[in-house]
């Protein structure tokens, strides 16, 4: 199958500082693809590269012919002196018929909203509606960074729901930035543990039958537990310090000290 998207030996370098290096996957339709690492690692910036915002410092990157992506950012600037509802803010795309943003909104379980306020709407909601605002153009890539930043627990198994379903729906391929390992590992194909370069990468596995991860699966600020399998055998110093290169991986809860970067 021709892949979306496929980067090679991408490295992004400012003020000499290597910010990634390395970075070679490709992005395939129907493929759900997470990105995970600490703070600072560059997923962000791997995001902006995808995207065509940033330009690598060295290596390729080849997209499809005609490629459409779908993008939810980690965070939107509305301006709070500016009123803008839901049915308006998706108007703000001129391809959009008023059935079609219908349609789109009820597809996220968000069509109840169309006349609320944008700065009214709980974290949950918001991210929903940018992500039928992605979903609009009906993208060959749907990209997500931390869509569930701000959301409460029933708000992202939804939101996870959604994202799979339009993967089904549309057979996009999906690249998303998450810490909710446990919640997203069953939905993902393929987990890339980034930092600054690829550590490691591989499936998921679904654990569900695992009594540890069953016990650490609702402790609230626990350590999450991945399991998935290693590609590769190779000694990096942040795979070695949090157990990666075992079957069972022991991860840090990325998210736990997390500032607004
Ligand atoms: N334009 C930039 N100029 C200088 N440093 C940057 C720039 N963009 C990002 N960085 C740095 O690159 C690193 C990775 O940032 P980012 O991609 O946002 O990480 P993540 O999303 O994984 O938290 C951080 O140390 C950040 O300060
Ligand atoms: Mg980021």
């Amino acid at each position: 199958m021709t892949s979306l998207i496929s980067l090679h030996n991408v490295a992004v370098e400012v003020n000499h500082q290597k910010i990634l290096y390395d970075i070679s996957f490709t992005v395939s339709p129907n493929q759900i693809i997470t990105l995970l690492g600490p703070n600072g690692a560059g997923k962000s910036t791997l995001v902006k590269v995808i995207l065509g915002l940033i330009t690598p410092t060295t290596g390729t990157i080849k997209r499809s012919a005609n490629l459409t992506i779908g993008y939810v950012p980690q965070s939107i600037n509305l301006n709070p002196t500016l009123p803008i509802t839901v049915k308006r803010f998706m108007q703000l795309n001129k391809h959009l018929k008023n059935a079609d943003i219908i349609n789109m909104l009820s597809m996220v379980k968000a069509d109840y909203l169309l006349d609320k306020s944008m700065h009214q709407l709980s974290g949950g909601e918001l991210q929903r509606v940018l992500l039928a605002q992605a979903l609009a153009k009906k993208p060959q890539l749907l990209i997500l960074d931390e869509p569930t930043q701000g959301v409460d627990v029933n708000g992202q198994v939804l939101l996870y729901d959604l994202i799979a379903n339009a993967r089904t729906q549309f057979g996009c391929g999906v690249l998303m930035v998450s810490h909710d390992l446990h919640l997203v590992m069953a939905k993902t194909d393929e987990v890339i543990c980034l930092n600054h370069h690829i550590c490691c990468s591989g499936s998921p596995a679904i654990v569900s039958n695992d009594p540890e991860f069953i016990s650490l699966f609702g402790r609230q600020g626990a350590t999450k537990i991945a399991v998935y399998k290693h590609h590769h055998n190779h000694q990096h110093d942040f795979c070695k310090k949090n157990n990666v290169n075992q079957r069972r991986i022991v991860l840090p809860n990325f998210g736990k000290d997390k500032k607004n970067d």
